[in-house]
């Protein structure tokens, strides 16, 4: 099968040239102007942006968490990424307490096995050092194309890690050359006041955010800065959304410290207020770290411009609010924490960051695909468009004016997080190794097309783009 799209604005971190982009099979394998090629099928992109498939760096699909189960399985995760112009993502898999690394990948696996739409690979998520996984096994893990681990510094009873797992797990990744990525939140602290507020009788959402102040996220992400540091490995922070953790990420960006972090849709656009919404609407935006105060939207604005933040991921976590997030009615703490976002991202990022003149249009590619892609091991492969890499393509029409509602997504979640948001800008086509997987509102693959992706170690390539 080969495919010829013709026309389009071809837009990488790194270029922005009008021309023609042949596919065969599951790779590209001509980049040219006005291409002379027979294809099977000939996609015109005139007018429209051929953009590198996006790659979210943090999703939860099918999920166990905080006494349920998040509403998107893979299948439907997928969709509502396919549609959004994601061709591939990562998904956090999650050791339950006891299990080891291996029990915890093949339960993950099972989970995607005959279901996938686009391409995924796994982070582990590091719970239990003690009863479960080891350390020799968390070792073997990037040599099977594991290659990031994954701690929470919060969620105290549940996902939570004290400092020994934290550093012993960044010990071992700095011999095995994994990333390090962290939930930098002080859990302990937040453990505290959420007990405090309830005790006072203040049960509302908002107190969500009132008892997670941005001082404890600073402060775990200080902390964890300094302890990547004196244990010698990469540091990744994950959904930063606010200026007192940007300040330590850029301090240790400035000394040349192996540390990144990213920021996700939502903390641009939801703030505080947001939780205070009556009849339990505040419930929507539970999600972890808060919204908060509204001035940190500029400040994550600048931090991603200027690469102190080198990555926007969704966090999609998706529950219903009919059903799921209703569990805390009577109390903020058992209202499952996260909120869907899989489809968005793009055409959020797109209008108010591109079409309001904060961010370029090769800065929009490289926060939300080359960076991802490089920073977790599957760049060149993917993340750009170069001859040899995989297929992963987005036809983006600039010009198309949509209408972001609950309504219309792919995510089985009964609301979005920007309901009745107009932008300009969204996808009309994707295509994942040279397949296309959504256009016209359908979606053209059966589950089980989308291939799991072992990926490479920190700092090393996945394999090298043909040359010939
Ligand atoms: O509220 C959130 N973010 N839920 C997902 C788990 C996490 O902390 O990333
Ligand atoms: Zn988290
Ligand atoms: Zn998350």
């Amino acid at each position: 099968m080969s495919v010829l799209i013709k026309g389009g604005r071809i837009v990488t971190a790194a270029d922005d040239v009008v021309g023609d982009v042949f596919v065969e099979d599951e790779q590209i394998t001509l980049i040219g102007s006005s291409l002379d090629v027979f294809a099977d099928r000939v996609i015109d992109a005139r007018g429209k942006y051929v953009l590198p498939g996006c790659i979210d760096p943090h999703t939860h699909l099918d999920m166990p968490f905080g006494g349920t189960v998040t509403v998107d399985d893979v299948t439907s995760g997928h969709t509502a990424a396919a549609f959004g112009g994601t061709t591939c993502h990562v998904d956090f898999c999650i050791q339950s307490p006891g299990q080891s690394f291996g029990d915890a990948l093949a339960a993950w696996h099972a989970k995607r096995d005959g279901k996938a739409i686009i391409d995924n690979g796994y982070h582990i998520a590091v719970t239990d050092l003690v009863d479960g996984g080891t350390l020799e096994e968390l070792a073997s893990l990037p040599e099977q194309g594991v290659t990031s681990y994954k701690l929470f510094m919060a969620y105290k009873g549940a996902l939570m890690v004290d400092d020994e797992t934290l550093f012993k797990t960044m010990e071992v990744a700095a011999k095995t050359g994994a990333l390090v990525m962290v939930h930098a939140e002080n859990g302990d602290a937040i453990d505290v006041l959420v007990k405090q507020a309830l005790a006072a009788g203040n049960t509302a959402p908002h107190f969500h955010a009132l008892t997670r102040p941005p001082e404890l996220e600073g402060e775990a992400t200080n902390r964890a800065i300094q302890l990547a540091h004196v244990a010698g490995c990469p540091l990744y922070v994950v959904h930063v959304s606010c200026e007192d953790a940007v300040h330590p990420i850029a301090r240790a960006r400035e000394k040349g410290w192996d540390v990144w972090g990213e920021t996700c849709t939502q903390y641009f656009f939801v703030d505080f207020t947001f939780l205070e919404r009556p009849d339990f609407e505040g419930a929507k935006y539970v999600y972890t770290p808060p919204p908060r105060a509204k001035a940190n939207q500029d400040i994550l604005w600048n931090a991603v411009r200027t690469d102190v933040l080198s990555a926007i991921s969704t966090d999609h976590c998706a529950f219903l609010w009919d059903g799921q997030k209703s569990m805390g009615r009577e109390d903020f703490s058992k209202i499952p924490n996260g909120g869907p976002g899989l489809e968005d991202r793009l055409r959020m990022i797109h209008h108010f960051g591109v079409g309001a003149g904060r961010i370029s249009l090769n800065r929009m590619v490289e926060l939300l695909a080359t960076n991802p892609a490089k920073l977790f091991g599957l760049y060149p492969r993917k993340g750009t468009i170069a001859v040899g890499a995989d297929a992963d393509i987005v036809i983006f029409d600039p010009a198309k004016r949509t209408t972001i509602t609950a309504a219309s997504q792919h995510s089985k979640s009964d609301y979005n997080l920007y309901e009745g948001t107009e932008v300009v800008g969204d996808v009309e086509a994707t295509l994942v190794r040279g397949t296309v997987v959504a256009e016209d509102g359908k979606l053209r693959v059966e589950p089980g097309f989308g291939q799991y992706v072992a990926r490479a170690k920190f700092g090393e390539q996945l394999r090298p783009v043909a040359t010939a």
